[in-house]
Formats: C-alpha cells, structure tokens, sequence
C-alpha cells in the first residue's frame, strides 16, 4: 500500500474518497507511510537472513504455563493504572500503528491498557522463560522479545476492529506473537479464533483452558480476531517476537501505540 502526506494529513494513495484527518507528529513513524516503506523492507531482510522455516507461518501453538506467574502477574497489574490508547503514545524508537479516528474511538472505549512499571516488566520476564523453550521449539530458532502489552477487553465490543476477522499486516511477515491469558479464555469470557488453510479449507480454532494458556502464532500470515467477553472484562499479556540468532529475553512496553523498533 503506497500513501503520501498532504499538508499535515495522510491519505491513502489507493482510496483518496477514505482521505481522512490524520495529524503527523514529524518524529513519530507511522505504519503505512512513506517513510515507513523502508523500515519495512529493512526488517524483512533482516529476517530472511535468519534460518527460519516458512511453513511455520502457517502453523500455530496452544499451550500453557502454570497459573502462579500469571495471577501474580495480574494482582501486580491491577494495582497499576489503566490508561486508554492514544495515537501518539508510542516510544520515538518505535513504529506506531496508523488508526483511522473512527477506530481510534473504540481502541479507547474497548481497551484500557495497563501502563507497566519494572515491577510488572520483571514478572513478564519471567512469564517469557516459561515460555522460551515452547516458543523455541515451535520456530526451531532462537528469538527476542521487541515489545510487550498488556490490557483489558471490555465486554460488548463485538464490532471493534481487532474482533473482526484480520491479519497484522503491518509487521514484517516473520513477527510472532503470544497472547497469555490472565483470565480464562473461553467463547463466554473472551478468546481469539485463529484460522488455518484457505477459503472452504479454512479451519477455525479457539483458545480455550484456564489461567495461563497461551496463543502463539504469526499474525501476519494467519487470520484471526477476537472474542470479546460478555460479562467480565478479558486480560491478556501481548509478547510481540522475531526470530533472532541468539534468545533475547528483556520485555519493553513501548506505548499504547508501538508495533515494533524502527531499526531491526
Ligand atoms: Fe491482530
């Protein structure tokens, strides 16, 4: 998708009837820009240099970690504030995501992020040793963590976006990510539903288990959505990772907004 700026707006090249207001912030890159072209392509090369099987794009994993780090990990959570997503909320290194207003409207009444400190960070840390061999096992590589969230779906969020089938097309296409349930992931309180294959072939699958399960997969290569709760509101931890030639676990939350690091 190719786009240009005009005058302190972007618009999208492909659809100029969808021009919408769109402020830039001159040091803040936006997926889906000009100069977000090249940071693209830069991660994808660096990503093909690492030995990674593509048919693992087209896989995904279910597991799960024992509960205790993850019920810490939310008591922690819950003594932090809650702070709404913000357009610009995203960390100068880093790529945020481009969002159209009307979106932007529900990412802020549907999701309340939790705004971590170190002490949240350490317990992410030690969620993602849990997890290092699964994860590794399942790319056959090593890999390193670029960005963490965490948040709460609120229920009743049935058409906003990211519960309507999609993929993450914006990362570079060996992104993988983890969501960790902090609450029990069913169709009543809230999951995903990832798919595989293609058209009448596709399959669909949902998360289900108890405190702890896990989702990992590549976003860019597999649909998916999520299920918002009908009652309670969902938590869930957000590891975003990439193949890497050595394991790197040191977890960031770089904004409401972050995607991933300008510079692979
Ligand atoms: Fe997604």
């Amino acid at each position: 998708m190719s786009s240009f700026f005009t005058g302190g707006h972007v618009s999208d090249g492909e659809n100029p009837d969808e021009t919408e207001s769109f402020e830039i912030n001159k040091d803040l890159i936006f997926c889906g820009t000009e100069r977000f072209e090249s940071i693209y392509d830069n991660w994808n090369d660096h990503l093909a240099s690492i030995d990674i099987d593509d048919d693992v794009r087209q896989t995904f994993k279910i597991g799960n970690i024992p509960e205790k780090l993850p019920i810490q990990l939310l008591d922690s959570l819950k003594s932090i504030p809650r702070v709404d997503y913000a357009k610009f909320d995203c960390s100068l290194d880093y790529v945020a995501s481009r969002i159209k207003s009307t979106e932007a409207v529900l990412w802020t009444r549907f999701l309340k992020f939790f705004d971590f400190k170190e002490e949240q960070l350490a317990l992410v840390k030690l969620i993602c040793e849990e997890l290092q061999s699964d994860i590794e096992n399942y790319l056959g590589t090593s890999f390193r963590i670029i960005n963490v969230k965490a948040f709460e779906t609120l229920p009743g969020s049935y058409h906003f976006g990211v519960n309507k089938v999609h993929r993450d097309s914006l990362y570079p296409k060996h992104t993988y990510k983890v969501f960790l349930y902090l609450t029990p992931p069913n169709l009543q309180d809230g999951t995903t539903i990832v798919y595989t294959g293609v058209r009448e072939h596709a399959e669909k699958t949902h998360v289900e288990g108890p405190i702890g399960t896990y989702l990992l997969f590549n976003p860019v290569r597999l649909r998916h959505h999520g299920i918002p709760p009908e009652i309670k509101p969902r938590a869930m931890l957000e590891i975003i990772l990439v193949p890497s030639h050595k394991t790197e676990i040191n977890p960031t939350f770089n904004g409401t907004n972050s995607t991933h690091p300008v510079s692979p």
